[in-house]
Parts: structure tokens; sequence; C-alpha cells
């Protein structure tokens, strides 16, 4: 590690392969070592790669929010590998909470509990709460076990811009600022987690994610989608701290259109300038022959949407793309999460065409 004038930590940043846990356990326990250390590790889940520390390190804590540029009250999602660990970190775990972890841990769900001592104010930016989840990558989860702590891990971008769907979008954003990305190769969900808290027994979606709320509604009997996927959601108080901030935002200027392949194709023919580029879905390709395109998946499959869209996001930034038309997802399963997160990269603004 050197420093530079600005005082910041700057490291040769080692990109090291994770693809199995098993073949590559040295790569693991070393990364673990530097966890132990109070150093951070940029690693691979099944929704986007996150950048972990010692969730009980306050000091190793404070390195996440530095590195990434985020802000101080925007807290952080706390990951563990049994159930066990959960108890710990937290003062009650209801029912409700219960059958959902038996549904869907491993998975891409994480839950908002009452904190327990054990887990710095600064995780939790000083909320009462803390967010637990348990991922289901094998690499993620063998990280876990050998650093033998819970891994404090956001998204293992700069903060703002997409999250990292492979391990050379973290290296792109964190060259330098970390001393080990484990690479997994490409995430399989595509899309951060679902966060929910609890109302009353009732689960709330904070951000919907890679669960859908069908599927919670199947386990809780109930849910309520609080995360307001409407224009004016820019207002609404901020529930969950981060989804105040400005995310998933390429360079690009987003513009989120609705409405038919025609329509689309009409608008982009009409409305098309120097350095746009059309985001669309596979079947919409043979119309768009006036504008450069690229596409995020066919028509109505939502989870490969989710899995393509913050790669493609990043494609297009490498084209040095002016603005993105976006042709606007079905906001149905996985594809409310596709829909959420493009709504927020065009500002809450969606054209009805
Ligand atoms: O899939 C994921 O969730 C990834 C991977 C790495 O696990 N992590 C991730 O973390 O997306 P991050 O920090 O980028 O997003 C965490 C979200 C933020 O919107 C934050 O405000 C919210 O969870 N959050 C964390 N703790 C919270 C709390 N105690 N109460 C309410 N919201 C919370
Ligand atoms: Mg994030």
């Amino acid at each position: 590690m050197k420093d530079n004038k600005e005082n910041k930590a700057i490291f040769d940043t080692q990109l090291l392969p994770a693809f199995d846990s098993e073949k590559d356990k040295n790569n693991i326990d070393y990364a673990a070592q530097l966890i132990k250390d109070g150093q951070l590790v940029v690693f691979p889940t099944e929704t986007v790669y996150g950048i972990g520390a010692n969730a009980l390190n306050e000091e190793a804590v404070l390195k996440i929010f530095e590195a990434k540029g985020r802000p101080q009250d925007n807290p952080l999602i706390v990951h563990i590998a049994s159930m066990e660990e959960l108890y710990p970190l937290v003062r009650e775990v209801s029912s409700v909470a219960k059958k959902l972890a038996e549904a869907f841990w491993p998975g891409a769900l994480t839950m908002i509990f009452p904190r327990s001592e054990k887990i710095p104010a600064r995780v939790s930016a000083g909320l009462d709460t803390v967010a637990v989840r348990m991922p289901s990558h094998p690499v993620s989860k063998a990280l876990i076990i050998a650093s033998g702590v819970p891994l404090a891990a956001p998204s293992a971008n700069r903060s703002g811009s997409p999250s990292p769907t492979l391990a050379k979008h973290a290296l792109d954003d964190l060259n330098g600022r970390v001393p080990l990305i484990l690479d997994g190769g490409g995430t399989e969900v595509g899309l951060e987690s679902t966060v929910i808290s609890f109302e009353n027994g009732i689960p709330k979606i904070l951000r919907p994610g890679g669960i859908t709320p069908e599927q919670i509604r199947e386990v809780a009997g109930n849910v309520v989608v609080e995360s307001k996927i409407t224009p004016s959601a820019q207002q609404a108080p901020a529930y969950s701290p981060g989804l105040k901030y400005k995310h998933y935002t390429p360079k690009a200027q987003v513009v989120l259109l609705r409405g038919t392949a025609e329509e689309f194709a009409t608008y982009c023919k009409e409305h098309c300038q120097p350095g746009d580029w059309a985001m669309a879905f596979e079947e919409d390709l043979p119309l768009l022959t006036t504008i450069p395109s690229m596409s995020y998946g066919h028509h109505n499959d939502v989870r490969e949407q989710g899995r393509e869209l913050f790669s493609v996001l990043r494609a297009l930034d490498d084209k040095e793309a002016k603005r993105v038309l976006v042709h606007a997802p079905t906001p149905k399963g996985v594809g409310l999460a596709v829909y959420d997160r493009l709504l927020r990269a065009a500002s809450f603004k969606e054209i009805q065409l």
C-alpha cells in the first residue's frame, strides 16, 4: 500500500480467480486473511459483486465508505453464511422473518432487523436496525466461513454508478482503492437483492430485487410494495436511506419510453440525435434501423433483462453514448426491479408513447 497526496490508500489491486470454492480455495483463504486484517475484498455474490469488510470492525467498515465514495448515512448489508450467525447480530427474529429465511435464504433477500450491540453503529449509519442477507453464491459462503466473521458489503461500484455484474466492472470502478478482487465470472441475478422491513408482521419491500413480491406474498401471506416506483418517488420519505441517492446512473442521459415495439421504433426515428443509442428488447432490433442499438434481453424474459441491465448500461458508456433511449420493461415479477433501476437512472421520468 502507498499513500498519494490526498492521503488516500492506493493499492496495486490484485484480481484472482474464484470460480470454484474448492479449486480456488487458496485465493479465498488469502481473501479471508485480508478480511481478518481489517482490509477490503471485492467478492462475487449471486446478485452483484460486493465490497466486503469485517462487519464487526468499525475501522474496516469505514474503509468501505471511503473506497466507494459512499455517503456515511447510507447503511450497509451484513452477509452471513448460516442461520446461527444471525441471532447475535439482532435483537429479535419474528416468526414471519424465520419463514422467509427458510424459504429464500441463502438467496437474493435482505431483511431488516432490530440491531444488537454487536453491530457497530457505522454499519447501519446510526439506525437502530441492521440489514442482513445470506448469499447463495458458493464463493460468498466460503469467504464468510473462512473469515469467521459476518461481512458488511455494499455493491462494489463507485457510489452512484451501476452495480458490478462482472469482476471487470468492479476493477474499472475501484482499481487502486481495494487490495483484492475475487473474480467469479458473471453474476446470476444481475440486480441487487430485494430489501424488506416489517411493519406489524407484514413484509414491506423497500427495494425490489431478485425475490419478487409474489414470492414473498406466497410465504408471508401478505406484502406491501413500499418502494414508490412512481414519478413522485423522489419526494417520498427515504424509508431506506439508500433510495434517496442517485443510483444506477451511466454517464449517458437515460430516457425511458413505454410503448409497443413499433411506437418505440417510430420515436427513435423521429427524435434520434447524434450520440444517441437505443437500449431495447431483442425483438425490437430489426425495427431500429435509424439508431445504433443494444439489446438487454427478450421482451418476455425479465430474468434475462435483470442479468443484462447493468452490463449493457456500462457497455453504452464505453461506446460514449450521450443519450440512451430505453424501451421500458414490463414491471412484473423481477421486471419490477428492472423497471425500478431504469426509472431511477432516468431521474423518475417515463414517457408514455
Ligand atoms: O444484492 C445485494 O443486496 C448486494 C450484494 C453485494 O449483497 N448489496 C447491495 O448493497 O446492494 P447496497 O449497499 O448497494 O444496498 C443496500 C441497500 C441500500 O439501499 C440501503 O439504504 C439499504 O439496503 N439498507 C441497508 N441497511 C438498511 C437499514 N437498516 N434500513 C433500511 N435500509 C437499509
Ligand atoms: Mg449499491
